[in-house]
């Protein structure tokens, strides 16, 4: 997303067109973007055997699946629904790894039937209910174990996940006890171990922490006869959601590599957000404006916290800029969305020029655990989306219609 001529353009096509065709509000991705962040991860790995899961949970739209089945990505799914997702994009069963603090005794049926690359255990209890449904019917389940290893990585507290007061995965000093108790069991093939500390991480010492803590357990049950073939260092990675600091794909190489190489093991890493949440914007119209002496002056967009829930859920900061800015003075302001919410705030104390209704704002870095999270709060309709790639645009999903949001009800 680049300024060209004083307007916003998505890979060389103005946003402009883009929203007022589709009208708003309209999620808006550059393929251009996926590929460089694809390929600036995957080329940090070169040279080690590796593997990226890209992370549905972030972004699971299907044609967004496809472009990265088509970068050479395999699949994290965090639920029925994602797996669903994962095999109607085109990915194998065998490339799809299961993640999940809450599996159901269904889910976890479906994955041990599909014959997934890994379910990833998460405690004593799922591991005797994936040992009984695959001795059922007759197969050995591949799994991995989630552990916890009580590192802290530096993130907002919402989306920190790798501490022991977190409700994921067995605490480390409990996971060799338990991979031995796996690798008996008839019905489980324990082929990895995995670790997932957070997310919207910045500075990788932890995510090195973390993957020595892994290679070390590694160590410690391959000598104990435990035949893992894979090392999992779950997602993490943060984007410049202020324009300045992301982290960097080659320094969380370096961070990790010298830990995991010695075990020789596959490295699998579960990217989401890093890889498309610079690649989305949310794009919406100017509804209202209003500026009293005394109040603040607000811009009234026609979206909000139903479309883009980050800044409420995490106060997660999201620059928001105008698509084709007005000349004129700029001045202090609270962008909100249309909903009966307070809470309902993309921007506060933001600056902007000249506005008008029927202006278009385009809220950045939108791209990851954006459209995932959209509800039909007050009865509205999931925006569109489109994907520009290739030099040209298309409508990748299409606007709900009132008749979507009632199919259900009797
Ligand atoms: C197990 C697991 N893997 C991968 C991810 C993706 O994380 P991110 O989007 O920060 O890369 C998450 C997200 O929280 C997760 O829970």
């Amino acid at each position: 997303m680049t300024f060209r001529e004083g307007a916003l353009h998505c890979d060389g096509v103005p946003m402009d067109a883009i929203a007022r065709a589709t009208g708003t509000p309209v999620y808006v991705y550059s393929g251009g973007a996926i590929r460089a962040a694809h390929a600036a991860l995957d080329g940090a790995f070169q040279g080690y055997p590796h593997t990226l899961h890209f992370a549905l949970k972030a972004n699971s739209t299907l044609a967004v699946l496809r472009l990265l089945r088509g970068l050479g990505c395999a699949a994290d799914a965090n639920s029925g629904g994602e797996i669903e997702a994962a095999l109607r994009a085109g990915f194998e069963p065998s490339q799809i790894v299961f993640t999940g603090v809450g599996k159901t005794r269904d889910e976890l049926d479906g994955a041990v039937a599909l014959g997934v690359k890994a379910i990833n255990i998460e405690s004593d209890g799922e591991a005797e209910r994936i040992d009984a449904i695959a001795r059922a019917r007759g197969v050995k389940a591949r799994v991995a174990l989630r552990v916890n290893p009580d590192i802290d990585p530096n993130t907002h507290a919402h989306i920190s996940t790798g501490l022991r007061f977190n409700k994921f995965g067995v605490p480390l000093e409990f996971a060799a006890a338990l991979l031995r108790r796996i690798a008996a069991m008839p019905g489980l093939d324990p082929v990895g171990i995995h670790v997932h500390l957070g997310s919207q991480i910045v500075d990788v010492a932890p995510l090195g922490r973390a993957a020595q803590a892994l290679a070390d357990l590694a160590t410690e049950v391959r000598a104990a006869g435990v035949p893992l073939r894979h090392i999992d260092l779950g997602g993490g990675l943060g984007v410049a959601y202020d324009g300045l600091t992301a982290a960097d794909p080659q320094a969380y190489a370096a961070a990790v590599l010298p830990a995991i190489r010695p075990t020789g093991l596959h490295l699998i890493i579960e990217p989401g957000r890093y890889l498309v949440a610079p690649a989305g914007a949310l794009v919406g119209s100017v509804a209202d404006t209003k500026a009293y002496d005394g109040s603040p002056r607000f811009i009234v967009l026609d979206t909000g916290m139903t479309e883009l829930i980050r800044p409420m859920l995490y106060e997660a900061f999201h620059r928001i800029v105008a698509v084709t800015p007005r000349p004129g003075a700029e001045g202090p302001c609270e962008v909100v969305g249309p909903l009966c919410e307070t809470s309902d705030t993309l921007g506060h104390d933001r600056r902007f020029g000249p506005v008008e209704v029927g202006d278009l704002l385009a809220v950045l870095d939108a791209g990851a655990y954006g459209f995932v999270m959209a509800s039909n709060y007050n009865r509205r309709r999931f925006p569109a989306e489109v994907l520009v790639d290739g030099g040209g645009w298309r409508v990748i999903r299409r606007r709900q219609t009132f008749d979507d949001l009632f199919a259900t009800e009797e």
